[in-house]
C-alpha cells in the first residue's frame, strides 16, 4: 500500500499510529539536527520529521530531496511542539522512520503554493504544475462537486442524461464553427457543436420528455474572460411545458445550487425584468444588481436649452454614482478618460455634483440651477451623489452607460464577489437588426418561437416581435439563456423567411428538423446554463479559466500541448486539402 492516510487528514486523535503518506515535497527546512518537509497532496499539506536519531538511510533520504520530489513516508504521529493554527494538519507531524524517493523532480518554473511567483503565460505552459496549488484545486473540486449537484437534482427530477455527437452538421448559435475534415466524405466537413441546440430539439421529438447532458460546445468567437473556444453547458429541455414551467423546475435548481454548494438560501422568487426594462434601468440585458445605480431617462428635461450636445442626441441617460460628489477634477477626467476608450465608446461624459448647498455641474452655461436639480433628482440623487450622464443613439447611450456604471461600481468596491442577485431577463426582442449586412438576425437562435401575441406583426414589424426566451442572470453575467421553440413547420417556415433564408437554404441547413416536425413534434422548449460560468460565478472569480482543468489561452491557444499546430503534408493529402497562405 502506498498510502495509508492523505497528507490532509491527521489529527490530534491520531498521535501515536504509525501512518505512511505519499505525496509531493512542498518545502525543506534542514536546521541541522532536525530536518522539516512539508509534505503535499491534493487534500492538503502534512509536516514531516527526520530527527538525529532517526534511521541512517531516512536521514540520508531527506538530505537529497528537492521541491516537488515524490516521496513516500511511514512513521508515527506526534503532537507538534509549536502547533499552527493556520494548518488543519497543524497539531500534529510524522516523525519518519522510513523515507522513499518514488520520484526525483526538476526545480519547478514558478512556486507552486497559494501564491505563484510565476506569470500567466509561464503557469499555462506548465498548467499540471499550476493545478497541484490549492486555488486551482479548490476551483476543481468546487466543479466536480457543483457537477455532481445538477445531475443528483435533475436525476430526482425525471431528467435523462443523453448524449449527442461531436461530429455534426454546423447548428447555428451565431458564432463560427469549429469545422473538421472528413477522410472517408473527401471535401466534405463535419462542424464542431456550438450547442447540442437541434440533437436536443430531435430528442424531444423522439419523446424523451426531460433531456440533460453536461456537454462540450465549440465557438470559433474572439475571446474573453467569460469565454472559452471550448466550453461546457448543462443543456436542457422538455417536452409539454411553457415558459412558466421551464422557469420554475430551472429556479428550483438554481436555488437547490446556491443552498447545495454555497449554503446560501433565496426563499424569494427570482426577479423577472423584461429586456427593454433591464436595458433601460441597467444599459444591458444582463444586469448587475448586487448595487443601485439605477438609470434615469433624462432626454426631455436635458433638451432644448441650447447644449447643442443634448440638443442632437436621440437619448440622454444618467444615474446617480453614490457618494461620489467629492470626486476631485482628477477622478472625474479618469471616468472621462473611460467612456472614451474605443471599447465604450462614448464621446463625452457630463457631470451633477450635488451637495447640500446645490448642484454644480459641467453644463452649467447652458441650465440654470433648478433645471440641473431636476436632471439630478429624475437620477435619484441626494446630497453627496455625483451625477454621471451620456447621450446618443438610445441602445448605444444605454450600453456607454453601463460599463461607466460596471465601472464605478468596482471603483467602490460594490461588485462583492460574495454577494449574488440572480434573476431572469424575459420577453426578449425576436430579432436584432445588423446595419452592416441590412438584414434581421435571430437574437437568440432560429428555433425560439415568438410571443403568440406579436405573431401578428412577423411580416409588418418584425423589430416589434417579442420572443419566449429567458436567460439567466446573476452578477453582471449572463449564466444561462433558452427559449420555448417552435414546433409548427409552418411558423419555423416563416421565421426563417424573416431571418432572409430562402426556402432552399433553409431545407439545405435544417431540412432535418423540419422533416422531424412532420412526424409529430411536442411543444417543446428548455435551456442552457454555462456551467464554467456558474463555476467561477460560485468560486467567486470573474474569469472561467481556472475552472477549466486546460483552457486555452486569449489567442485561442494550448500553450501546454502548444495547438494548433501543423500537420502532417500526408495527412492534408489523406484529407484532400491544400494550405494557401494567410491574408495578413
Ligand atoms: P447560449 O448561446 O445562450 O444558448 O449559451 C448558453 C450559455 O452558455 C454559456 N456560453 C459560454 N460560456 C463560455 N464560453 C463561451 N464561449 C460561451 N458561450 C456561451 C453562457 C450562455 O448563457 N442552445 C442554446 C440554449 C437553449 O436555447 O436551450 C444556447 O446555446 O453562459
Amino acid at each position: 500500500m502506498y498510502r495509508t492516510h492523505t497528507c490532509g487528514c491527521l489529527r490530534s486523535c491520531n498521535v501515536n499510529e504509525t501512518v505512511t503518506l505519499a505525496g509531493w515535497v512542498q518545502k525543506v527546512r534542514n536546521l541541522g539536527a532536525m530536518t522539516f518537509i512539508d509534505l503535499r497532496d491534493r487534500y492538503g499539506i502534512t509536516q514531516i520529521v527526520v530527527e538525529e536519531n532517526s534511521p541512517a538511510e531516512t536521514r540520508e533520504a531527506a538530505a537529497e530531496l528537492g521541491r516537488e520530489y515524490v516521496i513516500q513516508v511511514t512513521g508515527r504521529v506526534i503532537e507538534r511542539q509549536s502547533k499552527n493554527p493556520k494548518m488543519a494538519t497543524g497539531d500534529i507531524e510524522v516523525a519518519a522512520e522510513k523515507l522513499t524517493i518514488l520520484n526525483v523532480a526538476q526545480t519547478p518554473p514558478f512556486t507552486i503554493e497559494e501564491n505563484s511567483d510565476g506569470g500567466d503565460d509561464l503557469r499555462m505552459r506548465y498548467r499540471y504544475l499550476d493545478l497541484r496549488r490549492p486555488p486551482l484545486q479548490r476551483a476543481m473540486i468546487l466543479r466536480h462537486r457543483m457537477a455532481q449537484a445538477v445531475r443528483t437534482f435533475l436525476d430526482k427530477e425525471g431528467f435523462l442524461e443523453i448524449e449527442t455527437p461531436y461530429l455534426i452538421k454546423s447548428t447555428p448559435e451565431g458564432a463560427r464553427d469549429f469545422v473538421v475534415p472528413s477522410r472517408m466524405n473527401p471535401n466534405q466537413f463535419y462542424a464542431l457543436p456550438q450547442s447540442p441546440q437541434t440533437l436536443k430539439q430531435l430528442l424531444m421529438v423522439a419523446g424523451y420528455d426531460r433531456y440533460f447532458q453536461i456537454v462540450r460546445c465549440f465557438r470559433d468567437e474572439d475571446l474573453r474572460a467569460d469565454r472559452q473556444p471550448e466550453f461546457t453547458q448543462i443543456d436542457c429541455e422538455m417536452s409539454f411545458v411553457e415558459q412558466e414551467d421551464v422557469l420554475e423546475i430551472f429556479e428550483r435548481w438554481a436555488k437547490y445550487m446556491f443552498k447545495e454548494v454555497l449554503d446560501i438560501e433565496f426563499t424569494e422568487p427570482f426577479q423577472r425584468m423584461p429586456w427593454i426594462e433591464a436595458m433601460e434601468r441597467y444599459g444591458s440585458d444582463k444586469p448587475d444588481l448586487r448595487f443601485g445605480m439605477e438609470f434615469a431617462d433624462l432626454t426631455e428635461l436635458a433638451k432644448g436649452h441650447g447644449f447643442s450636445v443634448f440638443d442632437d442626441a436621440e437619448y440622454v441617460v444618467g444615474f446617480a454614482a453614490k457618494g461620489c460628489a467629492a470626486y476631485t477634477r482628477k477622478q472625474i477626467d479618469s471616468l472621462t478618460d473611460f467612456v472614451k476608450r474605443p471599447q465604450v465608446g462614448a464621446k463625452g461624459l457630463v457631470w451633477i455634483r450635488v451637495e447640500e448647498g446645490g448642484v454644480k455641474s459641467s453644463v452649467d452655461k447652458f441650465y440654470s440651477p433648478d433645471e440641473v436639480k431636476a436632471m439630478a433628482d429624475k437620477a435619484g440623487a441626494e446630497a453627496g451623489d455625483l451625477v454621471l450622464i451620456l447621450c446618443g443613439a438610445k441602445f448605444k447611450a444605454l450600453t456607454q452607460l453601463c460599463a461607466l456604471r460596471l465601472e464605478v461600481a468596482e471603483r467602490l468596491g460594490l461588485r462583492d464577489p460574495k454577494k449574488f442577485a440572480p434573476l431572469w431577463v424575459v420577453d426578449f426582442p425576436m430579432f436584432e437588426w445588423d446595419d452592416e449586412t441590412q438584414r434581421f438576425y435571430a437574437m437568440h437562435h432560429p428555433f425560439t418561437s415568438p410571443k403568440p401575441e406579436d405573431v401578428e406583426f412577423l411580416v409588418s414589424d418584425p423589430a416589434r416581435v417579442r420572443a419566449n426566451a429567458y436567460d439567466f442572470v446573476c452578477n453582471g453575467t449572463e449564466i444561462g439563456g433558452g427559449s420555448i421553440r417552435i414546433h409548427s413547420p409552418k411558423l419555423q417556415a416563416q421565421i426563417f423567411d424573416t431571418l432572409g433564408f430562402t426556402p432552399e437554404a433553409a431545407e439545405e441547413q435544417f431540412g432535418f428538423l423540419m422533416n422531424a416536425f412532420k412526424f409529430g413534434a411536442p411543444p417543446h422548449g428548455g435551456l442552457a446554463f454555462g456551467f464554467d460560468r456558474l463555476c467561477s460565478l460560485f468560486g467567486g472569480d470573474s474569469s472561467i479559466r481556472d475552472y477549466i482543468a486546460f483552457p486555452k489561452n486569449n489567442a485561442g491557444r494550448d500553450v501546454m500541448l502548444d495547438g494548433p499546430s501543423a500537420i502532417d503534408p500526408a495527412q492534408l493529402e489523406e484529407l484532400c486539402l491544400q494550405l494557401v497562405e494567410p491574408k495578413n
